[in-house]
């Protein structure tokens, strides 16, 4: 796209209007002027125009010839732009103007015809609905793909045993497929919170105007209906000022991010020596300028990094809103960078991770070593003397002592010989050291949303209905 030239007009006053005696210094245009980046709304801007000029004839406030000289001069606006030769001027200060002038130079007065009824307040509303709903499209489509990874590298470690933590320690054992999924989970209801979000997005501000709405015949509803929209925004005042759509989006946004960070940490830990659970695929990673043994998993770590910037948007722009009267403010100016800005550092990042997980390898040994040092399985102990009559407190107690003694001896409790065990609780039988085998304990969680693999297979089952 080309650069945004300065000053073109030198010695017109101001853009907009002739009440202005003094030209802005350079330093208020620049201050001012949002052209640098919200010309990255111009498709959308294109699309609200072409649906108005399309209405305004259609109730007969444009004339045909009008609106066929709007539909050819936007034509050639848009094979301008994409081909990187439509001149962007500051001085022109936003997308809005910047479109409409050259109009305006291409086909004359009906360039100018295409304003009536509407105003900047309405259409930037508008254009930065128009353009979020396209992204939360093509973020919904990434969210689909790293479920996916996710669903194949689960299946493929279903009964890949993974010593479950609580307050990272070792507690349970779980199936490293099932604790995947568990981001499935959550990245499935980011997708439905997306879904949720996209429904609000998709109003029509158009039609409100400044603020209170127009003389003007216009047809809101089909306006909304030639650009896709569900609904016509219903009060002119709220349809020009408010910005909760794109506030609502980036919390959206910040709880992916939020997983991805969650994600990235545990990558982390499971790459380092001191675990070993996994690998990151090289091209993920880099090494040390200093160390030459380094191979360190800066992907995860960025993604980490990167949540904090896109939860400080959502700080921003619920910032930017809080105070503002009625109805539209220039405040609203500085709602683009943060939306784009989070847009686009989530697609980077679910398209990196959808990849990265892919190319993931699991240690299943390094895994299953680390589940047996903990004492895992002492829960299901516990369970089994309870099955053998006991209360579970009291069991919950005899398996302390057991786990204590176990420690003494630097034992796994599986380890213990069966007479050893019976001084715990006569009741304890042969049967018990399937109990006490990581993959028996895994096999007992037989519950729906459980850990054993009959069950993780089953989620995935339904996973891949649900994802297609
Ligand atoms: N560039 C402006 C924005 O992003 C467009 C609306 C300007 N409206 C106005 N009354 N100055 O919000």
């Amino acid at each position: 796209m080309s650069s945004v030239s300065e000053n073109p007009l030198a010695n017109k006053a101001q853009a907009w209007s002739a009440l202005f005696s003094e030209p802005m210094s350079d330093l208020v245009k620049r201050y001012t002027a949002s052209v640098f980046f919200d010309k990255r709304l111009w498709a959308a801007d294109i699309a609200g125009s072409l649906a108005h000029a399309e209405m305004l004839m259609a109730q007969g406030i444009l004339s045909a010839e009008d609106h066929t000289a709007i539909q050819q001069g936007m034509a050639t606006i848009k094979s301008e732009i994409e081909a990187g030769s439509f001149e962007w001027q500051l001085d022109l200060e936003d997308v809005h103007l910047n479109i409409e002038a050259r109009l305006t130079a291409l086909i004359g007065i009906a360039g100018k015809r295409l304003h009536t009824g509407r105003s900047r307040n309405d259409q930037v509303a508008t254009d930065v609905r128009l353009w979020l709903r396209g992204e939360i499209d093509e973020l919904s489509v990434l969210l689909n793909a790293l479920q996916t990874a996710l669903v194949d590298v689960a299946e493929k470690n279903a009964e890949v045993i993974l010593p479950g933590f609580t307050h990272l320690q070792v507690a349970q054992p779980v199936a490293f497929g099932h604790h995947l999924l568990a981001y499935v989970e959550m990245f499935a209801r980011d997708a439905e919170r997306f879904a949720d979000v996209r429904r609000r997005v998709n109003r029509l501000p158009l039609g409100a105007a400044a603020l209170a709405g127009t003389s003007y015949p216009l047809d809101r509803e089909r306006v909304a209906k030639t650009l896709g929209m569900e609904a016509v925004c219903q009060n002119s005042l709220d349809a020009v000022s408010d910005r909760d759509f794109a506030i609502e989006f980036t919390a959206a946004a910040s709880l992916v991010m939020v997983h991805i960070s969650r994600l990235s940490e545990e990558l982390i830990l499971w790459m380092s020596q001191s675990f070993g659970f996994i690998d990151l695929a090289d091209r993920f990673c880099t090494g040390s300028s200093i160390m030459p043994q380094k191979k360190n998993p800066d992907v995860p770590e960025l993604a980490r990094g990167k949540t904090g910037r896109v939860v400080g948007h959502l700080m921003g722009l619920i910032t930017l809103m809080k105070g503002q009267p009625l109805a539209y403010n220039k405040d609203n100016q500085e709602d683009k960078e943060p939306l784009f800005d989070t847009v686009d550092t989530l697609k980077d990042t679910l398209r990196i991770f959808a990849e990265m997980m892919g190319g993931l390898t699991v240690k299943p040994e390094a895994m299953e070593r680390a589940a047996l040092k903990g004492y895992a399985t002492a829960t299901d102990l516990a369970d089994y003397l309870v099955k053998k009559g006991l209360a579970f407190r009291d069991a919950h107690e005899i398996v302390a002592h057991a786990v204590k003694t176990a420690i003494g001896t630097g034992l796994d409790l599986s380890a213990l010989p069966l007479s050893e065990l019976q001084k715990f609780d006569a009741r304890i039988g042969e049967d018990v050291f399937e109990v006490l085998s990581l993959r028996g304990s895994l096999n007992a969680r037989n519950i729906l949303g459980g850990t054993a693999p009959a069950q993780v297979r089953a989620q995935i089952a339904r996973h891949r209905v649900r994802l297609g």
